[in-house]
């Protein structure tokens, strides 16, 4: 379907059927949904691979997922999935393939971009990662000294740092304990200081992950490291190859860093930055769990794009994550959604969701040039629950504001987990558990009464409930599992660009600000005069100056 000869999305009929039975719904309370289907705790749910995916305590009835699916058909979104999976340039402003699925295809699959199949190229950088890592790990790759590397530190930024920073807390439990692996991305020179300052640069890998290899933090920061090591080991230029390697899609300018292009993991244009951390932006964490283990995370993305790709529309979890997405932003107008682990492994979770989904759908003008006149992505937030309960719990069960949450825990610990903390599992999964369930049913008025409460304080010790949440869980967060979950959340992430019509691969919107701090820069370093400031960033930058003794 031409998207330019769309009708608007909230002028089709989809969209009017699904606006009507909204205000049919009214405030539908879960309660009463549950009272009236005795059998949807257990019918509202779905399994993807490993994960049990539980979606009876939202705020629809089969009618609303009928009705949802029919925009969703209305919109094309398999038609756009199909186009996606078969290498078609459907990143239009920046005329690229998005071939993320391509990273974790069995060898023998066959995926063409421009007429050529990228699979084999994909599981030669894969095998050439392998062996490097390998090497790293058995101690073969010694740094210039001829010392073994106990260190590995990945600097890049966004999607070249979020991503194996994210995987390498998940998967913790299965990393090479005695390696330290760290990730600096902050152009702030505290984070380059605190990753390095208690180490022997002798024994210290650079991992410089950049797809354009022009990203100024991380080139500030690689040169920075650079010549750390150098002093450090007191070396000349010959010293580098031993200690840096780089992940690219830009040859030239690896070379002109002075990185042997030898010692260079490709990628390609068809690899957005936030769907890369299974290219070679993934090489940390491959050191750090072994070849192995990559491969089963890889296999676990592969379970959900084969389940995203087959899956009819009833029983297609990404199409039905997206789609109750929808359902609350564009039609219950919540503003924000929260991703809430189970799992202190999932910590960094959320903050890689963050650039998963809100650079992703985070734009106004759609597929057509137009402007959208329809609520696009989420706020994105979250930390680990527990922990949240005890800070901003109290606004998603009494605040004023709609908040759907996910939540993801498992069944087991992990497997190093010292016996005594085992116990301890039962009680993080007790409130995973009873969180869900106060946020659905909370507790009315007579409830509270019937507990002896005075009745000045009924109103406030009253839960309204109706809070809808998703629980995903899963045994356990293997390798498999972690991948299985990421790629359940790109899809998600595809399916509402898809309806809301937007192109959800290029990231226009963080260009300006990064044109405007190389033109700022030098008014702070030098005083220059600088053209195009706005009265209000000249009085901060002059005060600035003058808080430095400029
Ligand atoms: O924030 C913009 C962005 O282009 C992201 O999409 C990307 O992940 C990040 O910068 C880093 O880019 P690069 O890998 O090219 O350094």
């Amino acid at each position: 379907m031409n998207a330019d000869s769309r009708t608007r999305l909230n002028q089709t009929p989809e969209w009017t059927a699904l606006a009507k039975h909204r205000e049919e719904l009214g405030e539908a309370q879960l309660r009463d949904l549950f009272a009236a289907d005795p059998g949807r705790g257990s019918g509202y749910t779905l399994q993807v691979g490993n994960l049990h995916v539980d979606y009876s305590k939202h705020l629809v009835t089969d009618e609303t997922l009928r009705l949802l699916r029919e925009l969703a058909a209305a919109r094309d979104v398999f038609g756009l999935r199909d186009a996606m999976f078969r290498g078609e340039k459907i990143n239009t402003t920046e005329d690229r393939a998005v071939l993320h699925t391509a990273l974790r295809a069995p060898r023998n699959e066959v995926i063409e971009v421009d007429g050529e199949n990228v699979v084999p190229a994909v599981h030669a950088v894969l095998d050439k990662m392998a062996g490097f890592a390998d090497r790293v790990r058995s101690g073969e790759w010694t740094g210039h000294t001829g010392k073994r590397i106990k260190n590995v530190i990945n600097v890049g930024i966004g999607g070249s740092d979020l991503g194996p920073a994210m995987a390498y807390e998940a998967l913790r439990s299965y990393t090479d304990r005695d390696l330290t692996v760290r990730f600096v991305s902050n152009v702030d020179g505290a984070d380059l200081h605190e990753a390095v300052r208690d180490l022997d640069a002798a024994e210290t890998l650079f991992i410089i992950a950049s797809k354009t290899f022009t990203t100024i933090e991380t080139i500030t920061n690689a040169t920075s490291a650079r010549s750390w090591l150098l002093t450090e080991l007191k070396a000349g230029q010959e010293a580098v190859a031993k200690h840096f390697v780089a992940l690219s899609t830009n040859a030239g300018k690896v070379a002109d860093f002075g990185i042997d292009t030898a010692n260079m993991f490709e990628f390609w244009d068809w690899v957005g930055g936030r769907y890369s951390y299974d290219s070679a932006i993934g090489l940390s964490l491959m050191i750090a769990i072994g070849p192995d283990r990559f491969r089963e995370m890889l296999d676990g993305f592969h379970i959900v794009d084969h389940h995203f790709r087959t899956a009819p529309a009833e029983s297609n979890v990404p199409l039905l994550l997206g789609l109750l997405g929808i359902w609350y932003g564009n039609f219950h107008d919540a503003q924000s959604h929260a991703v809430l682990p189970y799992s202190h492994y999932l910590s960094k979770f959320t903050a890689y969701l963050q650039q998963l989904d809100m650079e992703s759908n985070g734009k106004y003008v759609g597929r057509d040039g137009q402007e959208v006149d329809w609520q696009t992505g989420p706020v994105v937030w979250g930390t680990p629950g527990t922990n949240g309960q005890h800070a901003y719990y109290q606004l998603i069960h009494q605040g004023t504001k709609l908040i759907p949450a996910d939540f993801i825990g498992f069944a087991e610990p992990v497997a190093d987990l010292q016996p005594g903390l085992v116990a301890q599992h039962d009680l993080l999964m007790a409130n995973f558990f009873a969180q869900t369930q106060a946020l659905a049913f909370g507790k009315t008025p007579d409830e509270v009464r019937a507990e002896g409460v005075p009745e000045e304080l009924v109103a406030h010790k009253t839960f309204k409930g109706n809070h809808p949440t998703t629980t995903i869980l899963a045994k356990e967060l293997t390798p498999s599992v972690l991948g299985q979950l990421i790629a359940l959340y790109e899809h998600k992430v595809f399916v509402q660009g898809a309806i809301w019509n937007i192109d959800s691969f290029d990231q226009w919107g963080v260009e300006l600000g990064k044109v405007l701090a190389k033109r700022v820069e030098p008014a702070l370093t030098e005083g220059a005069e600088v053209g195009g400031l706005d009265e209000s960033t000249k009085a901060l930058v002059a005060k600035y100056r003058e808080l430095r003794g400029r």
